[in-house]
């Protein structure tokens, strides 16, 4: 089953009738349940772009979306805020977690806003924290943790409500390589505890090397796409060897890697 389908979507961005940018072309993209899937391409590529069409934050000049069998850009504001919170989960580069909460509250916020039952609020916390390692860190405050275990918390709330499709820009982009490292582990084992559906952009290839497939864009076009095999060392040479096709800039710090 697709979680996720995107056809044609293209997105150009203008002013008073003029083309800024076409910053998306032709986009076909589907994803199936329990996929982990990465999207790299080189810096103005359209990656965010096409992370923010799919969150529903912006819309696509052409083609249509499809989440969970629902098109979110035919809902009604109320209803995509809905939509937003039950169907989708995120992880952004900085965390955005609430620094007046503890970490346990910031991860079961979504349900809280839910009107989630306080019960069925801990059942869905603990197996989380427990899998994910953060069981003595749940009263901490968020400047008591560090990056690493602020983008775990980040990943547990994201996934607190099952959401369809989790979508994440960058989650390893302000971490050194040991969170880094941490941060990937603790999606992968959502990937198969949850059956967590995930689609993530990253520039790093040691973090995109835990992905089952990864699609290039350029330009923003698809341009080329590899699926792991059994070894994830193995796809990190393959991500390597992609990139260097695809050209562009990549950090280069993060190539030392693996
Ligand atoms: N709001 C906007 N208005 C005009 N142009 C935009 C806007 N947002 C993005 N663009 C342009 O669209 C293209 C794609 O940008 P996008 O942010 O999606 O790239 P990216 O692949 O995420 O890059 P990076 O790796 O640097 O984050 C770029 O040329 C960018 O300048
Ligand atoms: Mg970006």
């Amino acid at each position: 089953m697709s979680v996720l389908k995107a056809q044609g979507l293209g997105k150009i961005f203008s002013s008073k009738g003029n083309v800024i940018c076409t910053a998306l072309n032709d986009i076909d993209l589907q994803v199936e349940a329990g996929e982990f899937v990465g999207v790299m391409g080189p810096s103005g590529s359209g990656k965010t772009t096409l992370l923010n069409l799919l969150a529903a934050m912006d819309r696509p000049t052409s083609g249509h979306i499809e989440i969970n069998g629902m098109n979110p850009n035919k809902l009604s504001d109320k209803k995509l805020a809905l939509f937003r919170r039950r169907e989708l989960g995120f992880v952004f580069q900085d965390f955005n977690l609430l620094d007046s909460l503890s970490i346990k509250e910031n991860i079961i916020l979504p349900l809280v806003l839910d009107g989630t039952a306080p019960r069925l609020i801990e059942e869905r916390l603990n197996p989380l924290a427990e899998w994910l390692q953060m069981t003595n860190l749940l009263n901490k405050r968020t400047y008591e943790v560090s990056g690493g275990q602020k983008q775990r918390a980040a990943i547990a709330r994201a996934l607190i409500n099952e959401p369809s499709l989790v979508l994440a820009d960058e989650l390893t982009g302000s971490l050194d390589s040991k969170s880094a490292k941490d941060v990937m582990e603790s999606l992968q084992e959502m990937n198969v505890r949850l059956k967590a559906t995930v689609l993530m952009v990253t520039h790093d290839p040691f973090s995109a090397s835990y992905c089952q497939r990864i699609v290039f864009i350029k330009d923003g076009r698809i341009f080329s796409e590899i699926r792991r095999g059994s070894n994830r060392q193995a796809f990190f040479q393959q991500i390597l060897d992609a990139l260097s096709v695809l050209g562009g800039n990549f950090n280069d710090a993060s190539f030392a890697r693996a």
